[in-house]
Parts: C-alpha cells; structure tokens; sequence
C-alpha cells in the first residue's frame, strides 16, 4: 500500500514514517491473543475491557486470537483532546455496564504514553472487586512505569506522536491500518 495516500495528509498534518506494518501488528497480536489464552481458564469468566476510543481495531483483532470463552465490554476515556499532549484531566466519558465483581479483568489499552489514563483508571477498576485486573498494551512508551505494570506489551514505542491502527491527532488517522509518527 503506498504510505502516502490521501488519507495519510490531513489537517495540515502528515504521516512521516510507517513505524509497524499491519503485518507486524497481526503477527504480534495473534503471539499475545496464545499468551493471553494460555494465562486464563474458562473458570475465571474473563471480562476484555476495551479503552475506547484508540483500542477499537486493536480489541477487535485481539479478542479473535483469545481461544477461551469471554466477555466484552468498553469504557471511554478522553485526555488529549485536539492537542499532542496529555492534559492529565482524563474525563470518563462512558463507563462499563458490566459486574467486575469476582471476574478476571483484562484491560486493553491502545498506549501508555505519561500514563495518566490508566494510573486514573486502575484504583477505580480494582474498587470494583475482579478477581484479577491485568493490562493488555498494544504499545509501551516505557516513560512511566504503572503499578500493576502491564502484562502484556505488543511492542515497545518511540517517543514520538503515533497514529494509525485506532490512534487519533484529532480524530484524524485512527483508520490506518499500519502505525505511523507525524
Ligand atoms: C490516548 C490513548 C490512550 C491514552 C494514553 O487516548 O488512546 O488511551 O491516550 O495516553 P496516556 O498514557 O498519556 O494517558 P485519548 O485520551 O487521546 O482518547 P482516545 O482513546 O479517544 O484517542
């Protein structure tokens, strides 16, 4: 696919350099999808939590390398509005229907860039009761360690402003299918 379509130049912004191919990112994806399917049993009636909105296509692909029986459920957090960086005011704009309670929880995050987002969100998630509360990243900028840390990484990131595969500047570039800096 040639990288810079018109998609790839927008709002005055432009894709530099594609950082991980979408052959890359399935390649990963299914190798944790077989990590993941061989943490958990069907016994621990496991609840996939996707953080909306950077996670959508990453939660789609991942949920599908999961060999066990789940659930799926989203919460949305905003912190970054139209700017690069985050404003540390992370906004729970809708939270998960479902019970936590004596469940094994997985978080899955799109990116840990200051760490705001889930530093914010675990206390408030582990209140709830799971039996277990582990996080699934697909990238780590690995500024900021969280406590839990992350079980599962995809890949460790550059500190650079990333796009594509559900990563927005704006709202823009979220439907790229590779990983790309501006
Ligand atoms: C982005 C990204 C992560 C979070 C990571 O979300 O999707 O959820 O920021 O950054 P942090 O570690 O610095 O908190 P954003 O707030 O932009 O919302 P979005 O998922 O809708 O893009």
């Amino acid at each position: 696919m040639p990288l810079l379509t018109e998609d790839t130049q927008l709002g005055g912004q432009k894709v530099e350099r594609v950082v991980f191919t979408s052959e890359v990112i399935q390649q990963r994806t299914a190798e944790l999808g077989r990590e993941i399917s061989a943490a958990y049993s069907a016994s621990d009636r496991l609840l996939v939590l996707g953080l909306l909105k950077g996670s959508f296509l990453f939660m789609a692909d991942l949920v599908r390398a999961i060999q066990l029986p789940l659930h799926v459920d989203f919460m949305v957090a905003s912190s970054y509005g139209d700017d690069k960086k985050s404003n540390g005011d992370v906004r729970l704009l809708y939270d998960a229907a479902a019970s936590l309670k004596d469940r094994s929880v997985l978080l899955v995050e799109d990116i840990v860039d200051s760490g705001h987002t889930l530093g914010r969100l675990i206390p408030r998630l582990q209140a709830r009761g799971p039996s277990s509360l582990e996080v699934c990243a697909l990238l780590h900028k690995r500024l900021v360690e969280l406590e839990p840390p992350a079980r599962w990484v995809g890949f460790d990131a550059p500190n650079e402003f990333l796009v594509g595969y559900g990563l927005d500047y704006a709202e823009d570039f979220r439907h790229l299918p590779y990983i790309a800096s501006l």
